[in-house]
């Protein structure tokens, strides 16, 4: 890890008055939930044209129901079986030093299990379901639901259980408006970003004085914006991957220099 990058990120958290922390999938690769453009990750094993936007997902059903099965499962089962990690406890510890605002792409809330309390999920949360009309949460996940729910569709994927079998079970385990009207709380390619959410990440990054960005490859807009806009208004912007990142980079894994650089920068 470059040295004079760890000294800048150091003194600018010490003297920092508004942190914005904007995570991607890196965050949560520690905790076992693959990422998307990795080797192994969601969108090397299935096409976004066909899983990363609601027609692709609704086309895959009505063609293949068993694939869209897979897909789920593979979402859904690491975010149930998943722990917050040594990042996400970092970052809240941050939290707890300094108003921060955790602006996050992923949908696992782990950054709230870890104890956050300001967090922006501009992607949505798997943990949700909304009325599409109203916009309103009708619904709110408990991990255990999710892993009931990864067993009856891995028991679908693998041929033990026939599909109505399967539609059955989930009309039973959760009584929600499948016909269209409740969805999951998420945010595909095309949608327009979660608002509030949305509006209130771009205040923070436009009042913080230091922007750490966690874990993203920074390929989707418009939340790749966030770093240059903090940039642009005179924040310092700090960069932690296992990749080159231009500008202050903190080489390596979240879940081992985000507690260093709480360590250095705190004491504690
Ligand atoms: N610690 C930190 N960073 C890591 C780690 C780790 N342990 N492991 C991987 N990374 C980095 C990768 O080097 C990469 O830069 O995390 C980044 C993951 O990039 P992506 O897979 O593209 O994930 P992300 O940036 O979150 O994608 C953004 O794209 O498909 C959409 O909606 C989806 O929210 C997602 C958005």
């Amino acid at each position: 890890m470059d040295t004079d990058h760890r000294i800048i990120a150091v003194l600018a958290l010490r003297n920092a008055h508004r942190v914005v922390i904007f995570t991607g999938a890196g965050v949560s690769a520690e905790s076992g939930i693959p990422t998307f453009r990795d080797a192994g990750g969601f969108w090397t094993r299935f096409p976004p044209e066909k899983f990363a936007t609601w027609d692709g997902l609704l086309r895959t059903a009505l063609t293949h129901p068993r694939l869209l099965a897979e897909f789920v499962l593979n979402v859904i089962e690491p975010v149930a079986q998943a722990h917050f990690n040594a990042a996400h406890a970092a970052i809240s510890q941050i939290g707890r030093h300094l108003p921060t605002t955790v602006v996050t792409q992923n949908i696992d809330g782990l950054h709230q299990a870890a104890g956050s309390a300001d967090v922006l999920e501009i992607h949505g949360s798997l943990l949700e379901v909304i009325d599409v009309g109203s916009g309103d949460i009708v619904h709110r996940f408990q991990r255990e639901e999710l892993t009931a729910m990864a067993t009856s569709l891995r028991r679908y994927v693998a041929g033990e259980q026939s599909l109505l079998s399967l539609l059955m079970q989930m009309r039973r385990q959760y009584p929600l408006d499948w016909r269209g009207r409740h969805r999951p709380n998420l945010v595909l390619f095309g949608d327009a970003l979660g608002e509030p959410a949305w509006s209130r990440a771009c205040t923070a990054v436009e009042d913080c004085d230091v922007l750490i960005s966690v874990g993203t490859s920074g390929a989707v807009y418009p939340a790749a914006l966030l770093p240059a806009r903090a940039t642009n208004q005179g924040a310092t912007v700090i960069s932690i991957d296992p990749q080159p990142v231009a500008g202050c980079w903190l080489q390596g894994a979240a879940g081992e220099v985000l507690p260093a650089l709480v360590l250095d920068a705190f004491g504690h």
